[in-house]
Parts: structure tokens; sequence; C-alpha cells
């Protein structure tokens, strides 16, 4: 990831701070970064580490939790799994958690839009789960500060058929994640549009399922397949997820066929809806060619903004979590 670059305004808007008390933080001297004297009438612009450092004098750091992952997950392919998740992860590192991002999809697209080349990596999940690397090891950092990334490359493609005669075969990946239990904050991981023994293994890892869909006809059949599975998993594998969000990406309300599939959507799917969708915007293809997620190339542009409201939609969420069986809600059944 390129140097990310604030400037006042938006630094002080990252850290829940008005401009003026940035100002005054940084006169007063509780807020001292290192930095060389700017020439008069320079303004100042500040880096991803700056707002580390800021966090943590200013005692702006979040409360730590538990350990939380969230798979983003469609069988479907295109729906925006890489570009929503890679900016979600992204935004709450940028809010001071600590946050890995795991790309499970050989074609290493989340790698590429956090600026890693996959390609380049000594290792991938692979080795972490089917050789017993140390997931430690497998660990790279980004260029933000408390976000990290497992990489991925075309090494990943033959997982499922090495995973297949292993003991255990489907809870791989959780066991190797609880070496790394109390260094995150939130786990992010960005499936490939399949279905097999990895996404099995992601399933069972996960907390919440985040399902990016189109307003589409074609996203109902997905949907349904995906229920099945989850349910399948409730019902012999004994894995309830907390939280399953379905989440609306590419909206367009100009267009008739997304208006329906939203209300259709709506009607199905009630519990599970995130009520703000993510509205088409082309920043997201500009950002993931850069290698920088949307948030650090445009945080002013729809896509971010809608993010944003699907993230703080999904805290007021987390909090609660009574666990919801499928087999009990309504929007599952009718639609089966
Ligand atoms: N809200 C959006 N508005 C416009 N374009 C978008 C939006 N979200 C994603 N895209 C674009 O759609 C394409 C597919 O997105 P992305 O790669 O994130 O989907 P995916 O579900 O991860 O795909 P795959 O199934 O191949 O892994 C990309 O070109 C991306 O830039
Ligand atoms: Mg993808």
């Amino acid at each position: 990831m390129d140097a990310i670059k604030y400037n006042a305004r938006r630094f002080a808007e990252v850290l829940g701070l008005s401009t003026q008390e940035l100002a005054q933080a940084e006169s007063r001297g509780t807020l001292a970064l290192a930095r060389e004297p700017l020439p008069p009438g320079v303004k100042p612009t500040y880096t991803a580490q700056d707002l580390d450092t800021a966090r943590k004098q200013l005692n702006l750091m979040p409360a730590r939790r538990p350990m939380r992952k969230q798979l983003f997950l469609n069988f479907k392919g295109g729906t925006g799994k890489t570009s929503v998740s890679t900016s979600y992860a992204f935004r709450l590192a940028e809010m001071g958690h600590r946050v890995l991002v795991i790309d499970l999809d050989s074609q290493g697209h989340a790698s590429k839009c956090l600026g890693v080349e996959g390609e380049e990596a000594a290792h991938t999940l692979f080795d972490a789960i089917i050789k017993k690397v140390p997931i430690e090891k497998v660990i790279v950092p980004t260029g933000m500060p408390g976000l990290d990334l497992v990489p991925s490359n075309l090494s990943m493609s033959t997982i499922d058929l090495s995973l297949m005669p292993l003991a255990a075969r489907e809870f791989r990946l959780r066991n190797c994640l609880k070496d790394v239990e109390t260094r995150y904050d939130f786990v992010v991981l960005d499936a490939p549009p399949s279905f097999g023994l990895l996404n099995l293994n992601a399933l069972m890892a996960a907390n919440d399922l985040f399902v990016p869909v189109l307003a589409d006809f074609l996203s109902f059949h997905g949907l349904k397949l995906l229920f099945e599975t989850v349910q399948s998993l409730e019902e012999d594998l004994e894995h309830v997820l907390d939280h399953i969000f379905i989440v609306i990406n590419a909206y367009n309300a100009t267009y008739k066929i997304a208006k329906e599939a939203r209300e259709a959507l709506e009607k199905h799917y009630p519990d599970f809806l995130v009520k703000q969708v993510i509205r088409q915007c082309t920043k997201f293809a500009q950002a993931s060619s850069e290698g920088t997620p949307i948030f650090a190339y445009d945080a002013e542009s729809k896509g971010a903004e809608d993010i944003q409201a699907v993230l703080d939609e999904v805290r007021a969420k987390i909090g609660e979590a009574p666990k919801l069986k499928l087999a009990t809600a309504p929007g599952a059944k009718e639609q089966a």
C-alpha cells in the first residue's frame, strides 16, 4: 500500500476530534509527532503511522475485545466480497482496532487491494493449515499500522485437494487461528466464489458471515444455496454463526430491477439484510488498481461513505449477539 496521507481535517475526523482539538493538542504538546518543521504557508499532512502514534499519545485506542472472525462469502462471483471486505478491514484498523485479513482466494485479490503482491509472498494459508507452519510466520504487515495480512497466491488453488485426506479437515483454520487469539480484535476473511473444503473451514472458523449480493435475481439462487449450507453446518457440525449480514452492493436505485430485487430481499431475509446498501461507485475499481482500499483512495466517495454506514450498523448489532438458529428464522424458511 502506498504511503497514506491525511490532511488535517481528515486526520482529526478519523481520530474523532475537531480540527481545532487536533491543533490544540499539537500546540500544547499532548500530541508530539516526529516531523520536520514546515515552511510557512505549507499545510501539514499526516501518515498512517502518525495516526497510530496519535491514538497512543492521546489515549484514543478503542477497547480491546475478544477476537471476532468475520467471513465475507458468496458462492456467486463478482459480488464485491473482496472490495467490501478489504475496505471494511482497513477502516477497522483506521479506527484503531487490530485487524488480520486472510486472503482465501488463489487469485490473491485481497492481497492486491492491500498493496501486497501475493505471488511474491513466502508463505500463504496453505503452509499454515496444510504444512502446519505457525501462522505468525505467514502473516505480513500492510502499510497500515494495525492491519496485517495472510497473503494468497496460486499455490492456494490445490488446497481443497490437500485438505481432503487430513484429520479434522473442517477445523484446520479455526484451530490455527487460536495461536493469534490475543493479537487481533478482528479477523476478516475474504473467500473465493466456490464451494469446497477451504470455504467450509472458513465457515467453521467464523463468528459472523457477511454476504455481499448484487441487487439482481440471480443472487437469490446463490443465497438459497448458502443458507442451506449454513443450516447443514448447524445441524451436522454444530456450528452456529452469531450473525449473518446480507449486504446489497453496487446498488443503483435508477434501475427498476435493482429496486425490485432489494424489495424481494427485504421480504425474504428481513432478519439478515443490512439496511444500508453500498451504492455503485467507480472508485472501487480505481482504488483496487492502485492497491489501496477505498478509504485511503477517496474517503469522501459514495463507496467509503456507505461502507462506513454498514460498519456502524453492524457494530450496533455485534454487541447484542444472541445466537440465532437458522431453522427458526422466518426469512430462511419462506424462500426454501
Ligand atoms: N459498489 C461497487 N460499485 C461499483 N463497482 C464495484 C462495487 N463493488 C465492487 N465493484 C467492482 O466489481 C468487481 C468485482 O468486485 P470484487 O472483486 O470485490 O468481487 P468479488 O466478489 O470479490 O469477486 P470474486 O468472486 O471474483 O472474488 C470489481 O471490478 C470491483 O471494482
Ligand atoms: Mg474476490
